[in-house]
């Protein structure tokens, strides 16, 4: 680099920040790791330590800090810090300590931040609030917090948080978190995504009678209104970021597939809580099938909790069921769904449509034992259906109790069982009393991320079915191939190339998911199935092939280090 370049040209990169303003921009900061020419063109001299350092001293310094902490919260504040002053030093820190810090940017650690976003919310937050009191104007106000091209929206409602529910606006730290797990494991370039919080407002009366609340006090918008403003808001993001890629995430149960469903087909949009959850989920008991060398087809599931994440799985394993030559009725037999009323049954009131679909016909449970509310539960349900697969999505801590897996095991020589509520309090049990309750032969796969089990022949390693797997990959594709939307099979491709990876798939007591460190691998691997699986149904630009696939990604694919 000679002193007779430009500030920008030292950059590498094209704006014409300096001194004060060009540290506090965290797209262009690179901090103590401005060399010498650098401070002098672009007016840091004075503003930095005089040692120039590379970028691992940075992460090294960083890690220091970060490991000296006392507690999740303050390490969260920390990253979120780096975050907000330097996005390379930010993915770069994340990347080499993925296992430490991915449960902090991410879950579990952020359902903690965000319960507290009353007390912690700092200003300016990289993201965007969208509020009910500016319908009518949602596209100029989008405008102008938009400062570049903007390749993907990740948007929540926050209606419908982890398993804590409405949290109000504090669902931007959800949408950040995830934006960070895109750049780690598929490579989307962190300055061309945006965090959005619709804030239509909040039924949590806690929040309403914060005075340090700082989202809109007021009941949520329902009905036509809401859907209005979700309608004005997808026509501003048409209109300010076109082509970009939309990502819902964390809506409420009776919004979130009718949006997906509205959306879907009009911009490249997917539902992460309905289909990423459903693709992980489904890897998970493909590869446990494969392991056990047992077909699909034969396997008899029950699914417990038949909110968003519940009915997208059925609905993901119903689409593969099918794929193995049942027709949808037979598909639909292999399924029992329970929530709230016990066993989903024909004729329930109350119901969601996706619900209501996995409803099991009255003849079939007229013998079966009720409880006093007449409910069919789910210990009856096991003892009848004796399944193979057990997966939990209902937020009740200890569903999965003893005398329920024990007479699963009873039945079955080696039950899946997939408790996959977060956060780790909630889980439907834990994998050590699952191993336990089954004489150590489930195989088990969670939510939130658990320690090894010690077990006769040694630690039992315990896959996480973290959306991570998946979601990156999708949402990365849809960018870098410019596809138009995003289809069952690209997310069938997906899953395939993730349950290709899950160890479990060639030894069953091997981990039910990858590991955390090969999530970039995993990523990346899913990322050209579904762009491969995209070009070949026809969603890609023309002129567009399977062979140019692996070009374009690469193309895209965003690192970590310093330009100049
Ligand atoms: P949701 O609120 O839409 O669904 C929960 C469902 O459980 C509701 O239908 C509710 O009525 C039902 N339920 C509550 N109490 C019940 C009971 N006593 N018996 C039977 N059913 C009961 O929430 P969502 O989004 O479906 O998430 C559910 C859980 O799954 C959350 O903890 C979430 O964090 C977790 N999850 C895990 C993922 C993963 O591991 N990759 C991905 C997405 C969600």
């Amino acid at each position: 680099m000679t002193i007779a370049m430009d500030g920008a040209q030292a950059m590498g990169t094209l704006h014409n920040k300096r001194g004060l303003d060009l540290l506090r921009d965290p797209a262009h900061n690179k901090g103590t790791a401005f060399s010498l020419a650098e401070r002098h063109l672009l007016g840091l001299e004075g503003l930095l330590p005089p040692q120039v350092e590379s970028l691992e001293t940075q992460v090294q310094r960083s890690w220091e800090a970060f490991s000296h902490l006392p507690g999740d919260l303050e390490r969260f504040a920390f990253v979120d810090g780096v975050r907000r002053s330097n996005l390379v030093l930010f993915h770069r820190f994340l990347a080499d300590h993925l296992e430490a810090v991915l449960p902090i940017v991410y879950t579990p650690t952020v359902g903690a931040v965000i319960q507290g976003f009353s007390r912690s919310y700092r200003t300016p937050i990289e993201g965007v609030f969208l509020s009910a009191d500016q319908r009518g104007r949602l596209r100029e106000v989008l405008g102008n917090a938009i400062t570049g091209p903007v390749d993907l929206v990740l948007v929540t409602d926050s209606e419908g948080i982890l398993g804590i529910g409405d949290q109000g606006v504090g669902g931007i730290h959800i949408c950040q978190g995830k934006l960070a797990v895109y750049t780690l494991c598929a490579g989307l370039d962190p300055r061309r995504v945006l965090a959005v919080a619709l804030d239509v407002g909040t039924n949590r009366p806690s929040l309403l009678a914060d005075p340090l609340y700082p989202g809109l006090r007021q009941q949520r918008l329902e009905g036509e209104s809401y859907l209005a403003f979700v309608e004005e808001f997808v026509e501003a993001v048409e209109q300010e970021c076109p082509g970009a890629c939309l990502h819902w995430e964390d809506f409420g149960n009776s919004h979130a597939r009718l949006l997906l469903e509205r959306y879907r087909w009009r911009l490249p949009s997917f539902n992460d809580d309905i289909q990423g959850t459903s693709g992980v989920a489904s890897a998970a008991v493909l590869a446990a099938c494969r392991g056990l060398g047992q077909p699909l087809a034969e396997q008899r599931i029950v699914i417990f909790g038949a909110g968003t994440a519940g009915c997208g799985i059925a609905q993901g394993l119903l689409r593969l069921l099918e794929a193995t030559g049942l027709s949808p009725l037979e598909a639909r037999r292999r399924i029992w769904a329970l929530d709230r009323p016990g066993l989903l049954l024909e004729g329930m009131d109350g119901l969601t449509p996706a619900a209501a679909d996995l409803a099991r016909d009255l003849a079939e449970v007229h013998a079966w034992p009720r409880d006093g509310q007449g409910r069919i539960g789910l210990q009856t349900v096991v003892e009848q259906v004796r399944p193979t697969v057990l997966i939990g999505t209902s937020t009740v801590a200890g569903a999965f109790s003893q005398p329920v897996v024990s007479a699963m095991a009873r039945q079955c020589p080696n039950p899946v069982i997939l408790p996959l509520s977060n956060p780790t309090s909630l889980a439907e049990a834990t994998p050590a009393s699952l191993l336990e309750w089954s004489d150590g032969r489930a195989l088990v796969a969670t939510g939130s991320p658990f320690e090894p089990v010690p077990q006769p022949d040694g630690l039992r390693q315990i896959g996480q079915c973290n959306n991570c797997f998946l979601f990156p990959g999708l949402g990365f594709a849809a960018v870098a191939v410019g596809l138009q939307a995003i289809s069952d099979g690209m997310i069938d491709a997906g899953l395939e190339a993730l349950a290709q990876r899950i160890p479990a798939s060639r030894d069953p007591r091997a981990a039910l998911m990858p590991a955390l460190s090969d999530a970039a691998e995993v990523g990346a691997a899913v990322a050209e199935a579904v762009a491969r699986a995209g070009v070949r149904e026809g969603l890609a630009p023309a002129g567009v092939t399977e062979d140019m696939v692996e070009q374009l990604l690469q193309r895209a694919r965003w690192t970590p280090t310093y330009s100049g």
